[in-house]
């Protein structure tokens, strides 16, 4: 093999070794929702029940088991049962968390928090969180939820929540 040949094999090799960086880290809003989430005092957990629940059938979230827990603001739209209202509109400040797992320990945060005007807010004022456990990011809140407002407007759904829906 000629010098050539040889630097332009070193050459594949380093682009490949930059090319295969690790996932990309939380940061901005996407941490901050993540450190809200890491906060676990003052929320009320969806039918005030912190049990693991098996995934719906109707889920886009690919994690075996899954529970739920609003923050006081958006607990205010919980029922007596920690259901939530049928004519729920959530507040400004009101912060949804969704536990992600396929075992027993949080893998994965999916979060709505209701903050209007935010760069990273839809034209409902929601912001669409989706970061590991770990710090590294599933989906961006900059993508201002065109992964999840999809599915998260199906009939049934109230001011975009579904625990009601499939955990009635
Ligand atoms: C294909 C449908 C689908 C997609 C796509 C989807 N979700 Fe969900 N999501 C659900 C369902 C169904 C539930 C109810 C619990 C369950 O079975 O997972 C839910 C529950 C939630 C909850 C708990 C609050 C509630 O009552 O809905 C949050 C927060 C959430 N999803 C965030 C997100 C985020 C963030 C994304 C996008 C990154 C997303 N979801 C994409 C179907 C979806």
């Amino acid at each position: 093999m000629t010098r050539t040949h040889h630097l332009f094999l070193i050459a594949i090799l380093l682009l490949s070794i930059a090319s295969c960086k690790k996932a990309e880290e939380a940061s901005g809003i996407d941490k901050e929702l993540l450190t809200m989430a890491d906060q676990t005092t003052g929320f009320t957990w969806y039918k005030k029940s912190d049990v693991w629940l098996d995934r719906s059938s109707g889920s886009g979230h690919n994690f075996a088991r899954l529970r739920t827990r609003y923050n006081a603001i958006a607990a205010t739209m919980l029922d007596s049962n920690g259901m939530v209202k049928t004519d729920a509109e959530f507040p400004e400040g009101s912060f949804i968390v969704k536990e992600l797992t396929s075992s027993n320990t949080v893998e994965r945060y999916a979060m709505l928090l209701k903050r209007s005007g935010d760069p990273a807010a839809d034209s409902r004022g929601w912001i669409w969180g989706y970061v590991n456990k770990g710090g590294s990011l599933a989906e961006a809140a900059s993508n201002k939820g065109s992964a999840c407002i999809g599915c998260h407007t199906q009939g049934g759904s109230i001011d975009y929540m579904l625990m009601n829906k499939f955990f009635p």
